[in-house]
């Protein structure tokens, strides 16, 4: 049977909402429109603005109500910043965005930084050798300088998670994190299948706040397995890569032939496209 691939991140989360335990991990998500731009404003001063089938980071904004003594709103996309006076102004000018393909808008989560640049959490979730879920890897992955989404595709630096955090915790506390985001990995997937019975993989993006809550920012069910090539620990991603030719998402890696003194791969692994 095939594997189950969900492109909409709107029908994910509405998948999750039906999980009472995950309510506390979800930020608040709704449709773009004028009315709940507005409305999340309001509520939550930083909001993020993006495409509902998005992949890569392309098309993320965020977008901001300026406190005082500051007035007005400004957005980011890539690079790119811009500020208003009113809130007719930025609503015309998300416009050029949000008009060309169906956007929601998520309340913005202040995310932890290291060496002054944003950082994020890639759990991986696969169905392994006995069909039962586990949780296969963990990464964190740093923003690129000047960007506000944290992609490798969009500039960002993958990153282990140990590292990205030895600021903010001590090792113990580290691994006690650590069990916490296995535990919710495995919630997620489990709610998720109730509503996709077919998927057998996922790759979990997880905001950490200044407070250290975890939040859903999107589940990926096409998750990018080589990011995990860049972990010292290289068992990670050689099981991870075993799992995903074991339910048959990549092909088995080709043996290694020695001819005379030189080494040489035959090929190297096949690389599908990846969602995420
Ligand atoms: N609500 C949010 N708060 C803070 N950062 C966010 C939020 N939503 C997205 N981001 C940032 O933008 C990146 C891309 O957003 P995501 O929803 O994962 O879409 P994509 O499918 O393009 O990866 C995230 O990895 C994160 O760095
Ligand atoms: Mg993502």
């Amino acid at each position: 049977m095939s594997i189950q691939r969900v492109t909409s991140k709107w029908a994910k989360t509405n998948a999750l909402l039906k999980s009472q335990h995950l309510l506390e991990y979800i930020p608040e998500t709704q449709n773009y429109s004028r009315e709940t731009l507005f409305i999340m404003l309001e509520n939550y001063k930083m909001v993020y603005v993006k495409p509902n089938n998005g992949t890569y980071g392309k098309g993320v904004i965020r977008v901001e109500k300026l406190a005082e003594p500051e007035i007005g709103f400004k957005y980011q996309h890539g690079t790119l910043i811009r500020s208003f006076l009113t809130f007719d102004q930025l609503f015309r000018s998300l416009n050029v965005y949000t008009s060309k393909r169906r956007y929601l808008v998520q309340r913005g989560i202040h995310l932890l930084m290291h060496q002054e640049r944003r950082f994020d959490i890639r759990v991986m979730v696969q169905k392994n050798l006995s069909r039962a879920w586990e949780v296969t890897g963990i990464i964190g992955r740093l923003s690129h300088p000047a960007k506000i989404v944290t992609n490798y595709h969009s500039g960002g630096t993958p990153m282990s998670f140990e590292r990205l955090m030895s600021s903010h915790m001590a090792p113990i506390e580290q691994q006690q994190y650590t069990a916490r985001l296995h535990a919710l990995g495995l919630l997620i997937v489990r709610s998720l299948q109730a509503t996709y019975p077919r998927i057998k993989e996922i790759g979990i993006d997880i905001a950490i706040d200044t407070d250290f809550h975890p939040w859903i920012l999107e589940v990926n069910t096409c998750p990018d397995p080589f990011i995990f090539r860049k972990l010292p620990n290289k068992a990670v991603f050689r099981k991870i890569y075993r799992y995903a030719v074991a339910y048959g998402r990549l092909r088995p890696r080709q043996p290694v032939v020695t001819r005379k003194r030189k080494t040489v791969a035959v090929s190297k692994p096949i690389r599908r496209k990846t969602r995420s």
